[in-house]
């Protein structure tokens, strides 16, 4: 049983991925500051799978405590890394609230794992690296161009840390460039629960079937796509999770060909925001209230995967679909309502 520790493991990525690691039988440690998730989780989790992972309030920004927090559990077999803020538009308004908490977090973590000799991470990193990409699908291999937002730019500065520290010697790492996740757990147990007001589509999509919203607006419609609205490539969360096993495996069992790898995860496919929404009409039977209304800063107009890397040489395919996390996020839905 190998000890890996989650940082953001009550998040939305990261609860999935525990739930995964766990029922490979490794023992899962989470750090989490709870500012976008909810304690609760822990206990959805251990319902799902019967191991009740281990839990620390912690905030990565707090390196004496981060470190002390080491000294005491560490050294870990592993580091899976989710510990982030991810919103778009609030990056555009407030840069230095992402940089400090992105970049100087992680920082502060990767001193913390060179001191007690912790060697492995795994990074979430996204596709929004690639900003406005001219020449789709995107490889690992295509050319980085300006991040649209500072939150895509902390994701850009992060694995240009992580491939210096990693050249010293002290880290292997494995950066994964997450497509755009959605879904939930099927037991509807878990799934994506942001805090406030939601910024993501799907979130945004099932509050307002849910009638939680009156309707939901589409970023604008002129962009030179199909149908004006923005393309993304939607990978269920349960796909996403199970890819973080196979990258930490790969590093426990030291097969990485390089001490810093990348890997695009995502389905291969680009949906516009109105395909999106069809698709959860389809899968779901609801009817959706949407209106069209202006682009949002920091927007790419399109993106998806080309996944060969990840499929020959992680050993890693998506399985599900967008209409499968359609459906599951609309479950996890009606259930929160339930419960509320
Ligand atoms: C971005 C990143 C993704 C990352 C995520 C974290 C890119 C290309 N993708 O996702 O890797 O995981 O941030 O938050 O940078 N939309 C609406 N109305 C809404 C909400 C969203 O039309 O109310 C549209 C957006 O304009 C976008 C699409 O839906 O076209 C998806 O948006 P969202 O779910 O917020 O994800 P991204 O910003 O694409």
């Amino acid at each position: 049983m190998s000890k890996i520790l989650v940082t953001g493991g009550t998040g939305y990525i990261g609860s999935h991925a525990v739930v995964e690691l766990q029922a490979r039988g490794h023992e899962v440690f989470i750090i989490d500051n709870l500012s976008n998730s909810y304690e609760s989780v822990i206990s959805a989790i251990e319902i799902i799978n019967g191991t009740k992972p281990h839990f620390c309030l912690l905030d990565i920004c707090d390196a004496e405590n981060l470190n002390v927090y080491f000294k005491e559990n560490g050294p870990f077999d592993a580091v899976v890394h989710f510990a982030a803020y991810k919103a778009v538009g609030e990056s555009v308004e407030h840069p230095l609230k992402y940089y400090r908490n992105n970049v100087q977090g992680m920082t502060n973590l990767l001193e913390a794992m060179q001191q007690t000799g912790s060697k492995n991470l795994v990074f979430s990193s996204s596709c929004s690296v690639y900003g406005n990409a001219t020449i789709l699908p995107v490889t690992e291999q295509t050319p980085l161009k300006k991040a649209e937002s500072p939150y895509g730019n902390t994701k850009v500065i992060c694995e240009a840390i992580i491939e210096d520290v990693s050249k010293t010697g002290i880290l292997k790492a494995i950066s994964l460039r997450y497509f755009n996740p959605v879904g939930a757990h099927p037991s509807a147990l878990i799934g994506e629960l942001p805090i406030g007001v939601p910024n993501n589509l799907v979130p945004v999509i099932t509050q307002t079937a849910a009638g939680l919203r009156n309707e939901l607006t589409v970023y604008g419609n002129d962009y030179t796509t199909i149908d004006g609205t923005c393309i993304r490539d939607y990978i269920h969360v349960i796909d996403l999770a199970k890819a973080h096993v196979k990258a930490v495996e790969r590093l426990l069992g030291n097969k990485n060909e390089d001490v810093c790898e990348i890997f695009n995860l995502g389905s291969g496919t680009g949906s516009s925001v109105l395909q999106a929404i069809t698709a959860f009409e389809e899968s779901t039977g609801e009817k959706l209230n949407w209106q069209m209304g202006p682009r949002r800063a920091g927007d790419v107009v399109q993106i998806w995967s080309d996944c060969e890397k990840s499929n020959n040489i992680l050993g890693w395919k998506t399985e599900l679909s967008i209409h499968d996390a359609m459906k599951t996020a609309w479950e996890w839905q009606k259930r929160l309502i339930k419960n509320k």
